[in-house]
């Protein structure tokens, strides 16, 4: 029977399996559990709670290492319960405010602001925000970022029309770039809360033959693999997400095992930076 911290497996828990941005994450954290020994197992809780409560009492029965989280409850119930059962944690992807444990996250108020402010400057006045899930605080604190670049430029946050996804990937990418054709009023300018989403957003526009950036500009966020290999190479939010990945299991790795010292909560907050390439510039 392993006593606690003498697991030599580290549990990733996930978001979305299908994201890359998530494996550029578990990459940074499988190489720096692997330099000091350890194995990392990738679970995904496909943004749903019920599956995350169930991965938590398998990471308690298993007693791992600790666990990295991108957490899908928004309510913080799943971390209490791992600090009930004693599983350290770190928080990824998600700025922990005033919750116990360490958290690594980038400034996504500050990405918001950095897409919005880049079409603004190139004379966009009518924009749409594609989001996603409204629990998501990466979602919230990009629609944040975004109307605070608006007021930044003196504009009224009815410039920026809000269309929701339930999902950040492609297929509600697709559905959103379906909705926003219907549009009465067409902006000129899409902001989406992540890259999947943009893609979808991309192929939508491309078969009803609206051209990017002539007709529309696009800007998504994270700045993954394929967001410079697409048809239209993305501009993008980039979000160091291998670092991201690489902080969190050191974090963990210090907080475990037989040198384990007390954090006191440390939160790392990384800042995002605009790639631009061809889906933005200025309105024709
Ligand atoms: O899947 C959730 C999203 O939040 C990812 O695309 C990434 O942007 C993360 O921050």
């Amino acid at each position: 029977q392993l006593r606690a911290g003498q697991s030599r497996i580290m549990s990733l828990l996930v978001l979305d399996m299908g994201n890359p941005f998530f494996v550029d994450l578990a990459r940074g954290a499988e190489r720096a559990a692997r330099e000091a020994g350890l194995g990392v197992m990738v679970c995904n809780s496909a943004q749903s709670p019920a599956v995350e409560a169930e991965y938590l009492s398998m990471f308690a029965e298993q007693r791992v290492r600790g666990a990295l989280i991108t957490p899908a409850d928004p309510s913080g119930a799943t971390l209490r319960a791992f600090r009930r059962h004693g599983i350290p944690y770190v928080v990824v992807d998600r700025v922990a405010g005033d919750e116990p444990g360490c958290s690594v996250a980038v400034d996504d108020v500050a990405g918001g602001t950095l897409a919005l402010r880049h079409l603004v400057d190139a004379g966009h006045r009518s924009l749409a925000y594609v989001s996603g899930p409204p629990h998501l605080k990466q979602v919230q604190d990009r629609r944040e970022g975004a109307h605070k670049a608006l007021a930044e430029a003196g504009l009224p946050a009815s410039h920026l029309y809000e269309l929701p996804t339930d999902r950040l990937d492609v297929a509600a990418g697709r559905d959103a770039g379906a909705r926003l054709l219907g549009l009465a009023h067409r902006p000129t300018a899409v902001f989406c809360a992540n890259d999947l989403l943009a893609l979808g957003v991309l192929q939508s526009l491309y078969a009803a033959g609206v051209r990017v950036p002539d007709d529309m500009s696009l800007v998504g966020y994270d700045d993954i693999e394929f967001a410079s290999a697409a048809t239209v190479p993305l501009t993008s939010v980039r979000q160091p997400a291998t670092t991201l990945g690489t902080i969190a299991a050191h974090l963990l790795l210090q907080e475990t095992g037989p040198h384990a010292t007390d954090h006191h909560h440390e939160h790392i907050v990384l800042r995002p930076e605009l790639v631009v390439r061809g889906s933005s510039r200025g309105p024709c």
